[in-house]
């Protein structure tokens, strides 16, 4: 459980390294940690390889990642789970894209919040539906959505899909009960269901709580929430994510729309999810320490560079950095001259910010201070 230390990804060929093998950029752009995962993680992946079988696995038979999830839940969220509400996706992204097909017929609309997450952003053109994007507004040092503006597109007949993002990417803003409320009530009025994209659930740094969308009294009929082991415990390479849809309809929808194309998730994947969610905690808590004082250093350094700023993120390893005060055509080139590379703001709708990624050993931040600060 050393953060500190920092490994060779390379055997791996780690997205993140591959994008600069070569040349001295420090890559803090894609959303994985440089974090070893957990001991009972490498356990029971070890256990499960030395089985031997890799045969199919239906999902609905591994009791023990089931019933990690109804207790993760229950114990995080204070959220009574019924097995049977769980789907099992290969990832948020191939889920977010189901709900586009679900609940959403072609050429209609998908609400979307800008910025955000790329592949989220793309998914309404994906599959033929209207993209309709609702601004992020800064209140009070936190970015929060423009509900005026979700009013809005939610009062069009041909709306029928709100793709939310809670923690937000890049934002890192966790939505209050009050937001929530509103956004329910405006969703309900206008008859839009809710996909609710909470992968950076787990990872709140501040003292918060996090309230899952379909846990909500008014939602509960109207939403989908999407969830995974994958961010918090660094094992999104094992494509194991899942759906949390109470009502039966919304939920038969869902799984009717990645029928026949989308395939189960992994036997490795099951087994991680399971050891994350029942043996992990002490690593999941000193994790979050870590982050938490990476998040505060970060963003006082980042506050002290000429043309920077940036608001702390309530949630997740990333910050989001307005860069609109350096006054440069390119701020993504900006940041990789100086041999740092973060997620370009540009894939994200906002091409003056970019994204840290703090999910590393504190070292790599303290070198990207300092070769952000060269003026
Ligand atoms: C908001 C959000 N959703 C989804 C994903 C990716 O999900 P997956 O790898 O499970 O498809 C990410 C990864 O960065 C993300 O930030």
């Amino acid at each position: 459980m050393n953060f500190d230390t920092r490994h060779d990804r390379s055997p791996s060929f780690a997205y993140k390294w591959e994008k600069y093998k070569g040349k001295d950029i420090i890559p803090c752009w894609i959303a994985d940690t440089e974090f070893r995962c957990a001991q009972p993680i490498i356990d029971v992946l070890k256990e499960r390889s030395e089985h031997g079988l890799f045969g199919y696995t239906l999902p609905k038979h591994h009791e023990p990642a089931i019933s990690a999830i109804v207790q993760w839940c229950k114990k995080r969220y204070d959220w009574a789970v019924h097995p049977s509400w769980i789907v099992w996706t290969p990832g948020v992204v191939p889920a977010f894209n189901m709900a586009s097909r679900a609940f959403c017929g072609e050429g209609e609309g998908i609400i979307v919040q800008t910025p955000n997450y790329p592949p989220l952003l793309a998914a309404p053109a994906i599959n033929k539906r209207e993209q309709l994007c609702v601004p992020t507004v800064l209140e009070n040092g936190r970015w929060t959505l423009d509900l005026n503006v979700l009013e809005e597109h939610a009062a069009k007949p041909s709306s029928k899909l709100f793709i939310m993002c809670n923690p937000m990417n890049p934002s890192g803003s966790v939505m209050t009960k009050d937001e929530l409320d509103k956004v329910a009530d405006i969703c309900n009025r206008h008859g839009v269901t809710i996909c609710s994209d909470e992968i950076h659930c787990d990872l709140i740094l501040d003292d918060l709580t996090h309230i899952p969308a379909s846990k909500h009294e008014a939602l509960s009929q109207n939403s989908i929430t999407l969830m995974a082991a994958s961010k918090t415990f660094n094992i999104a390479g094992l494509g194991t994510s899942f759906a949390i849809i109470p009502d039966v309809k919304t939920r038969q929808q869902f799984v009717s729309a990645g029928a026949g194309i989308v395939p189960w998730v992994t036997v490795m994947g099951l087994s991680a999810t399971e050891a994350a969610f029942t043996r992990c905690d002490d690593w999941y808590l000193a994790q979050r320490k870590y982050l938490r004082d990476n998040r505060d250093y970060l963003l006082r350094e980042i506050n002290q560079i000429n043309g920077l700023r940036a608001y702390s993120p309530q949630a997740t390893f990333l910050m989001w950095v307005d860069a609109s005060g350096l006054g440069v055509e390119d701020t993504q080139q900006w940041c990789e001259q100086r041999g740092v590379g973060p997620s370009p703001g540009r894939d994200f709708g906002a091409p003056d910010f970019f994204r840290v990624n703090f999910g590393c050993a504190k070292s790599y931040l303290e070198e990207i201070v300092t070769r952000l600060s060269v003026p």
